[in-house]
């Protein structure tokens, strides 16, 4: 069993998406482990995407996600970090495939919609991050 960090972001709870994101994740056979739904702090977002921060739209993320509530969630499943990318689909939503959460249900290349960790490493800091 795996877990990887998954947000919803602002974009997402505005459009009333976390239902159908959740009932996605769920159908796929995971499991939520840990939720909340909350406005997190810049601190909190600059730590998340620190990766970014010499990137010209680091600014602009930090703004736009930390804009209004999110929904944050520990999710468990066989292979849960490489099948939850797959399921969320490239980050360019008008590349992401027809069948994934991005392809589907995004458009914008920055406002699309979720966060899924990319490696254990990365799911492992972020979890520590989210939830402590
Ligand atoms: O989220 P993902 O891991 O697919 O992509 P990333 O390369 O780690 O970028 C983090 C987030 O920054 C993306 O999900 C977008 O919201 C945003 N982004 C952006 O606004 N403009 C870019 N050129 C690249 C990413
Ligand atoms: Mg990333």
């Amino acid at each position: 069993m795996e877990r990887t960090f998954i947000m919803i972001k602002p974009d997402g709870v505005e459009r009333k998406l976390v239902g159908e994101i959740i009932g996605r994740i769920e159908k796929k056979g995971f499991n939520i482990t840990r939720a909340k739904l909350f406005q997190p702090s810049r601190e909190l977002v600059e730590e998340h995407y620190i990766e970014h921060r010499e990137k010209p739209f680091f600014e602009e993320i930090v703004d736009y996600i930390t804009r209004g509530p999110v929904m944050a969630m520990e999710v468990e499943g066989e292979s849960a970090i490489e099948v939850m990318r797959q399921m969320i689909g490239s980050t360019d939503p008008k590349k992401a495939l027809p069948g994934t959460i991005r392809g589907d249900l995004a458009y914008s290349l920055t406002e699309n919609i979720i966060h899924g960790s990319d490696s254990k490493e990365s799911a492992e800091r972020e979890l520590k991050l989210w939830f402590g």
